[in-house]
């Protein structure tokens, strides 16, 4: 565990790596902050990452990559058919996660698309902790719908619970009572709940789920992209599991699931995904879509290269000392601004730190999108990229009313390996500022509104002269250069 002692100092989260390739980052002065903010439709996607100081919309695609990930790229098997990439990382998920079959994607949402594919037909229903933007949208396209039974405590927003991400029995079986488990064609567990701050799943939880689905003859599925957090989680936050190492608790998790299924851009730290498959004619049953959607089976769509790296990335995910910088990190900045007061998803979780904007700015209605304006705001103030994972990021009911999300956050996502503490520093301290100007922020509403996952590329614009009027704040803080 790597908690550096220190002499004359508090314990500070330590980067266990040392810097050998930079990329050189640039601060916009905050007028023309505002301009590109203006032309970007108030949407952090469509902003150009050259007019970007911290880009923390994500840590999808763009971890830090080791040396040996690099090194690992250069044997990289280039082949149509049969690439020994393919069968080297087949085996080393065969490793780590005791399932033979391999069916490689592009990415995570290829996957989800796969399955949805494959299992789902009008009327189902698929039950989730949590659902994610994409893996519900491939459902609902084919007539299914999803259940989130995640404890209802997962969605307070300031706890010092453990697993926030746990999925509520009780509400499994009734579920399964109400629906009919013929209905029900798998129970998808996502670690690292995503939407609702990171919060991670025990192994207990996990357990116990499972068994109540598998005596129901309903298949579980493990959404692993964010596995590598939930991993840290349970060695450090589950006392029965804190002697295991990180390997056996990955195999133990593994161990009940019939699929497991991950975005290689976040576990794995390289651009890819796959589907893990247990049983042998189950693998044989969806493999035809993965030429039809992906590239052949021994690619996917993916790059070999990037095949390569997240072999050795799987491997390094293996490593406490690798995957505790994220999560410790994300706790440094989640306490910096809840001892300064801002309103934070607490306990910590993975992926990033969540501001809770429904209380930072709870004088913009839902319906005007206080976590994406609070978002745009940050970026004028500071230069920081963030995500708005609200009411923005839900699609609008059948009759058009808006789904009011349960969570309104700006994620501030810690790509690994990417950022320093002093960079870190930068982001609590203009949160800190932002946090004692909220009042100057103001709603949004939409001038092109997509009808699916509108947040990637739907534009928008303040409902007043708000951002006008906190850039003269800023500027009057901290100078035109700024
Ligand atoms: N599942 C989870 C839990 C995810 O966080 C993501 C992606 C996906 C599936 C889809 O994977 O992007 O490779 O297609 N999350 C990214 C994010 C986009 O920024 O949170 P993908």
């Amino acid at each position: 565990m790597p908690v550096i002692k220190f002499y004359k100092h508090d314990p500070i989260p330590m980067e266990m790596h040392k810097v050998k390739i930079v990329q050189q980052l640039h601060l916009l002065p905050a007028r023309e902050r505002l301009e590109k903010m203006k032309k970007a439709g108030y949407n952090t996607f469509q902003l150009h990452n050259g007019d970007i100081f911290m880009d923390m919309l994500t840590d999808s695609g763009v971890n830090a990559m080791s040396d040996n990930m690099q090194a690992a790229m250069l044997r990289a098997d280039d082949a149509y058919a049969g690439s020994e990439t393919f069968y080297r990382m087949n085996d080393k998920l065969t490793d780590i996660f005791g399932m033979k079959y391999l069916l490689p994607t592009h990415q995570g949402r290829a996957c989800e698309n796969i399955l949805a594919e494959h299992f789902v037909k009008p009327g189902n229903c698929i039950i989730m902790n949590y659902h994610f933007t994409t893996s519900k949208a491939h459902i609902t396209r084919l007539g299914g719908h999803v259940e989130e039974l995640v404890k209802d405590e997962g969605l307070i927003a300031q706890s010092t619970l453990p697993f926030k991400g746990n999925i509520d029995l009780d509400k499994i079986e009734k579920c399964i009572e109400k629906e009919g488990a013929d209905n029900i064609p798998y129970m998808r567990l996502e670690a690292g709940t995503n939407l609702i701050g990171g919060q991670p799943l025990s192994y207990e939880n996990m357990k116990a789920a499972t068994e109540i689905t598998r005596k129901h003859g309903i298949l579980n599925l493990l959404d692993a992209s964010l596995l590598q957090d939930n991993l840290y989680f349970i060695k450090t936050r589950e006392e029965s599991m804190k002697d295991k190492s990180i390997r056996e608790i990955t195999r133990m998790i593994a161990d009940l699931f019939d699929i497991i299924y991950f975005s290689a851009r976040k576990f794995g730290f390289a651009r890819g995904g796959g589907i893990l498959v247990r049983e042998e004619q189950m693998f044989h049953d969806m493999e035809d879509l993965i030429p039809m959607y992906e590239g052949y089976l021994t690619y996917g769509g993916m790059s070999v290269k990037e095949m390569e790296a997240m072999i050795e990335g799987f491997e390094e995910s293996m490593d406490m000392d690798v995957i505790s910088q994220g999560p410790q990190f994300i706790q440094y900045c989640v306490d910096q601004l809840d001892a300064y007061g801002v309103p934070m998803i607490t306990p910590g979780g993975g992926l990033g730190a969540h501001v809770d904007a429904s209380q930072v700015v709870g004088h913009i209605p839902q319906e005007e999108y206080p976590a994406g304006a609070l978002t745009a705001a940050l970026y004028i103030c500071g230069g920081i990229r963030g995500m708005e994972r609200g009411t923005l990021s839900e699609e609008r009911n059948p009759d058009g009313s808006e789904r009011l999300a349960s969570m309104e956050l700006l994620r501030l996502a810690f790509p690994r390996r990417v950022f320093t503490l002093s960079q870190t520093e930068y982001v609590i301290d203009r949160v800190k500022w932002l946090y004692d100007h909220r009042e100057l922020i103001g709603g949004l509403r939409f001038t092109h509104e997509p009808k699916t996952l509108r947040f990637f590329t739907g534009l928008l614009e303040p409902v007043s002269d708000w951002p006008e009027k906190l850039l003269e704040a800023y500027i009057a803080e901290f100078g035109e250069d700024q």
